[in-house]
């Protein structure tokens, strides 16, 4: 009979949600509920326009008015030596403007007053002399010659163009495309969109004025590299600023960034010397914090006569706002997007790309991705549905003849990744199985000759999550390690800690299981706890899926620190050498002698009342981990639609998503990351757009207009799913959260463009709205 004990929430299990707990019954502890002794509130008045300068700004009405405490303007914020601030891209942003404004919805100046409603009704009486500007708006404008300078401010900055950036290598490619057979272009645009996380960013900045402590609460994702960036923006010593990351209601990479309401808050705080609140509302969050996207990118794919891919060339334009605050690895100007390769074998490839400066909010976060990788998966995966229709292959077929072979792994891609593992074909089998691909492209055939539109998108994604390994991957110098503390009670329950900060992921669940796993503790005996500087050791967030690649692989290792300390507590209670021990999740016993045992439990116990002589106390200890590598998830997602002919209308009739992210920690959690990735995915490519008219309006300033999708809109998916391991993490597992919104948007074009190819349409730039698809059916002479 098995000695082997139960541990509730192991590895594999889909034990429920902790955190559910209190989600679900309202007891959450968001931003917006916490309310301190003597608070007092900030509004802040936004440019109304995209370009000008400024002549004057008039505040004495509103500080006249009742419940004013202070008016604070880019001049008062230059005295302190704050009216600008460093980027995480290593640009400077203006916290309040003193010079110019550079993009609709830029901060211009804030009011303190009792309450918000005062605050709200003082901004709006300041009055600003503006000397409006001509706007730019793309970066096509942006590099035309004549047009205005952005940045005037950047000594030295003789035009609107920011960065060049290369990858891969420019004579090979251009050798294999001298002799492809064929070469199949897509220009494409993916827009501007954003996370629009249901609670939006704000914070609480309380500088006791006794003891000089800086206690922040802020919607962070990042709370640790934010501690740094403030200590060395505001000269205040690191051990007296406390960043606390709240609950936080989505962040999906908006959270990433420091927004100047964060730097006006605090400054505010220390000079009033009482705890100032400052929330955006949704319109402030749409319009001016990070937005995502906003790449113009043309792709070659060179191929051989029998559809062997020979060379990819990639030019993209990047659109960053008014000011380089790209969230993402310092060495990457264009982020990890020379990933662009993506699932196929393509010997040599050559990647540019041009970022350029305009009078649009700036940003260019990660939205639910791993910096740029969304646009490259996007790209490639067009391309080869694209090229598959051109040269008249099976979508499916064409890409399984390219496919990096299992057997190739680790693999070395053009652009220099070393993919770690994967089995693209397997994923696509079952995919293809799922989705019973031969009969339904026979109904395909059979419905078109009705003269139905109908059609099967196929992408088959690479992901490049867990950055990364310190030698590479920094942010403002700051290595991308991420940490894990753990501390066993006497009682044998434990306190958990990471450097990371959950916005919905289910850490509280999942890390636990993590140690569940190594140590035989259960799950529900484990406390967890993240983003509070002061109590969690130091790491860098949460987002482009690092948590389970990065302080996943440290909880992990730290569990496995204290298990080596335990079997010497063992040896010590068992009269038995360390070597006779053996370790089966949650006890040691002698080998050949399972009855002679000691649980976790009573080994933690012990490290408190009874350790041998010479050995420290307690059962604690805290792992950082470098990863040695990235984690490189996949999977192939297969979309079919019908498209109503009259109106453009478009339905997902199918939608099915094969992932592999390696172990899974806990399945059920992993499928609800799946369901909302490939919700949000539906509504980048059918529904959202941030845009804007040619003086640099913002327009999907609201929920009105900037449309996301609900229940309602979003397609039933059906899921599938492959699992092989990272070999380089701990416990096999890479990350997962992001491969949804990095897959699917390219298989819901792919299938819209399908079912257009019969009528000569290549591509429609997303959101594929009705109206747009109607448009080109119309201009290919179809009416109904
Ligand atoms: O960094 P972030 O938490 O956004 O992304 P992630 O590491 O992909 O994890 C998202 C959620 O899925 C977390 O609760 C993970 O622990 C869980 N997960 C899992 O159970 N198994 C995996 N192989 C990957 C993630």
């Amino acid at each position: 009979m098995s000695t082997e004990l139960h541990v509730h929430g192991r590895i594999g299990q889909s034990v429920k949600r902790v955190e559910d707990a209190r989600f679900l019954r309202g007891k959450g502890n968001f931003m917006d509920d916490i309310e301190l002794p003597g608070m007092l509130h900030m509004a802040i008045l936004r440019s109304p326009h995209a370009h000008a300068r400024i002549k004057s700004i008039d505040t004495a009405a509103a500080g006249a008015m009742p419940g004013v405490i202070a008016v604070v303007t880019g001049e008062l914020m230059a005295q302190h030596k704050l009216a600008w601030m460093p980027t995480m891209s290593g640009d400077t942003q203006a916290v309040l403007a003193t010079d110019k404004v550079r993009f609709q919805g830029q901060e211009v100046a804030a009011v303190i007053a009792e309450t918000k409603y005062q605050a709200e009704d003082a901004r709006d009486a300041i009055v600003v002399d503006y000397d409006v500007l001509q706007a730019v708006t793309s970066p096509q404008q942006s590099k035309e010659a004549g047009t205005v300078l952005i940045r005037d401010d950047k000594e030295g900055q003789k035009d609107n163009h920011i960065y060049h950036w290369e990858s891969g290598n420019q004579a090979t490619t251009q050798a294999a495309f001298a002799k492809a057979d064929k070469v199949v272009r897509l220009h494409t645009f993916y827009p501007r969109c954003h996370p629009a996380p249901l609670e939006t960013c704000g914070c609480i900045a309380d500088v006791n004025p006794a003891t000089g402590k800086a206690t922040i609460y802020m919607t962070s994702q990042a709370p640790h590299a934010i501690r740094t960036v403030f200590a060395l923006v505001t000269g205040l010593p690191e051990q007296n600023i406390r960043i606390i990351s709240p609950d936080l209601g989505g962040g999906f990479g908006n959270k990433v960034p420091v927004y100047p309401g964060y730097v006006v808050a605090t400054a505010a705080s220390l000079l009033i010397g009482r705890p100032v609140k400052w929330i955006e509302d949704r319109t402030e969050n749409l319009i001016s914090t990070g937005f995502a996207r906003d790449y113009h990118m043309t792709g070659d794919l060179a191929l051989d006569k029998d559809g062997k891919m020979l060379a990819l060339r990639v030019h993209l334009d990047s659109d960053n706002g008014a000011f380089f605050s790209d969230a993402q690895p310092s060495k990457f100007k264009a982020g990890l997007f020379h990933i662009v390769t993506g699932s196929y074998d393509i010997p040599t490839a050559h990647v540019t790309a041009d970022g350029y400066y305009t009078n649009k909010a700036p940003g260019g976060v990660a939205y639910r991705c791993s910096f740029r990788v969304t646009e490259a998966s996007y790209l490639i995966e067009r391309l080869v549905t694209n090229a598959a229709i051109e040269i008249g292959m099976d979508q499916a077929e064409f890409r399984k003849k390219n496919f990096i072979k299992a057997e190739q792994f680790p693999y070395h891609s053009a652009t220099g990744w070393v993919y770690d593992s994967g089995d693209y074909h397997k994923a696509m089998d079952v995919a293809l199985d799922k989705l019973g691909y031969d009969e339904l492209k026979k109904d395909v055939e059979a419905r078109r000759k009705k003269g139905e539109v109908t059609g099967i998108g196929i992408a088959s994604f690479t992901e490049v999550v867990g950055a990364g390994h310190g030698a590479e991957f920094d942010i403002l110098g700051l290595r991308m390690f991420d940490s894990a503390e753990l501390r066993v009670h006497p009682t044998g329950k434990a306190m958990l800690r990471t450097g990371t900060k959950s916005q919905g992921q289910g850490h509280e669940t999942t890390f636990a299981q993590i140690v569940a796993e190594e140590l035989g503790i259960p799950s529900t005996d484990i406390a967890f706890e993240e983003g509070d500087t002061d109590t969690a050791p130091y790491g860098l967030g949460t987002y482009a899926s690092r948590s389970t690649p990065v302080a996943g692989a440290a909880t992990a290792m730290v569990a496995r620190k204290l298990r080596d300390k335990a079997r010497k507590i063992a040896s010590h209670l068992l009269e038995a050498a360390e070597e006779d021990l053996v370790w089966e999740t949650g006890k040691f016993y002698v080998k050949g002698s399972p009855d002679r045992a000691k649980t976790i439990q009573e080994i933690a116990f012990a490290a408190y009342t009874n350790i041998p002589e010479g050995m420290e106390a307690g059962l604690e200890g805290v792992h950082y981990y470098d990863p040695p590598n990235m984690t490189f998830p996949f999977g192939t997602y297969a979309v079919v639609v019908d498209i109503d002919k009259g109106t453009g209308q478009t339905k997902v009739r199918r939608m099915v998503a094969v992932d592999d992210c390696g172990v899974r920690i806990n399945p059920m959690i992993v499928e609800g990351q799946i369901h909302g990735g490939l919700t949000e995915g539906y509504g980048i490519a059918f529904m959202e757009l941030i845009t804007f008219d040619a003086d640099g309006n913002c327009i999907g300033s609201n929920l009105m207009d900037y449309l996301i999708p609900t229940a309602w809109e979003s397609p039933k998916f059906e899921l599938g799913e492959t699992t092989t391991p990272s070999p380089h993490h701990p416990i096999g597992a890479k990350g997962v959260g992001e491969s949804p919104t990095v897959g699917s948007p390219a298989a819901y074009v792919n299938a819209v463009i399908d079912a257009l190819s019969p009528y000569g349409i290549t591509n429609i730039d997303m959101p594929v709205t009705s109206d747009k698809v109607w448009a080109a059916l119309r201009s290919k002479g179809v009416t109904e």
